[in-house]
């Protein structure tokens, strides 16, 4: 089986000889890595996954953990500086613990961050942390159990609490917590969840659904807004829009919520792309560079580290990929095409 059915990329790199670091043609950087650790999950968002779920990589295809561990090292010495753990769910690979133990060894050390539903956070919160975890991200879209289970096909709205709740004790603070708000489920109680998450201290993040589902059943006008969320916020709340200088490469427009100091981000994705500012790079489970999201291509690393290759010429591959990095995702425009990966086989 050769999983998802995606054209592999195995030319040369097109890039120019003596690059330094991660570099695109129009002189972005790319320094956060993004790495899907499993495609698996234990939820099936449906702005993700079909109910039945997708047919999962097989082990053989998947890096090995000295393999990712290798891999994350090359990208370390092209300069990025901080590594994001993902799935799927990235809590279900086995070995994660010893995975951050070992990406916390390379040098210069990558800050490490984890985008997570969490599920099982509750358990394992402490051991990550005193593995060198730094922060994570935690999605949860409601903390109305109906919804939760509406929304997520499976009803473990008090295993994500749990979760929240130790990684809290564990430190992996400021904890933030990821919402997808989707029209007819759970648009209507987004202030609800802010009020629950200043509550508890948690930093909370809207955003844009994007069109990453494996059914490709997105369409413009069932995506709540970021201008619809902060509306709705703003029947609650008194928002206040902080400088944009604040910002940086971090794509959340923030704001204090009841003139703080506690903030409430949106991310317009689609409606206000941040792509010009992307210093992003992703790598897949199974060993493929992705240098976009939204990208129709991805460069195969997997085959060329089982083949010899050595730490040098996988560190070409990876610039080439990034050397091309498309401007934008284009999404609404007329030629935009969904890439053929869901959201749970790039990683978030
Ligand atoms: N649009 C926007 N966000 C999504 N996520 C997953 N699929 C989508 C989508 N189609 C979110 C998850 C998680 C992060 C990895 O991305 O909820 O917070
Ligand atoms: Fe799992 Fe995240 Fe996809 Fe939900 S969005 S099904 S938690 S991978």
């Amino acid at each position: 089986m050769t999983g998802l059915p995606f054209p592999r990329v195995r030319e040369l790199s097109p890039a120019p000889a003596g690059l330094a670091g991660l570099p695109d043609q129009l002189g972005r950087v790319a320094r956060d890595l993004r790495v899907s650790v499993t495609d698996r999950c234990n939820l099936r968002c449906r702005y993700c996954m079909p109910a039945e779920g997708l047919p999962w990589l097989a082990k053989p295809e998947m890096l090995t953990d000295d393999e990712l561990v290798r891999v994350v090292g090359v990208f370390v010495r092209l300069g990025v500086r901080q590594v994001r753990l993902t799935g799927g769910e990235p809590l279900l690979r086995r070995s994660l613990v010893d995975v951050v133990r070992r990406i916390a060894e390379l040098r210069p050390r990558p800050r490490i961050a984890m985008t997570t539903n969490g599920i099982g956070l509750d358990r394992l919160a402490q051991p990550l942390a005193a593995a060198g975890l730094d922060r994570v991200n935690v999605s949860l879209d409601t903390i109305d159990a109906e919804e939760f289970a509406d929304l997520t096909r499976r009803d473990r709205l008090h295993d994500v609490e749990a979760g929240l709740k130790a990684a809290s004790q564990a430190g992996l603070v400021p904890v933030k917590v990821n919402a997808v708000a989707m029209r007819g489920i759970n648009d209507r109680s987004v202030a609800q969840l802010l009020q629950w998450c200043l509550d508890r201290g948690y930093e909370l993040r809207f955003i844009e659904q994007m069109p990453l589902d494996a059914q490709h059943g997105w369409d413009a006008s069932t995506m709540v807004s970021a201008a619809e969320v902060r509306e709705r916020l703003a029947e609650r709340f008194e928002l206040t829009a902080l400088p944009e200088s604040d910002r940086g490469s971090a794509p959340a427009e923030r704001f204090l919520v009841d003139g703080g100091p506690q903030t409430v981000g949106i991310i317009a994705s689609v409606t206000a792309p941040f792509c010009a500012a992307c210093d992003r790079t992703r790598l897949t489970a199974d060993g493929q560079v992705r240098n976009c999201l939204f990208s129709q291509r991805e460069t195969d690393l997997r085959g060329p580290l089982r083949d010899g290759a050595d730490d040098d010429q996988l560190a070409r591959l990876i610039q080439g990929e990034m050397w091309r990095k498309a401007p934008g995702h284009g999404i609404g425009s007329a030629d935009f095409v969904q890439p053929d990966r869901p959201m749970s086989a790039i990683g978030g």
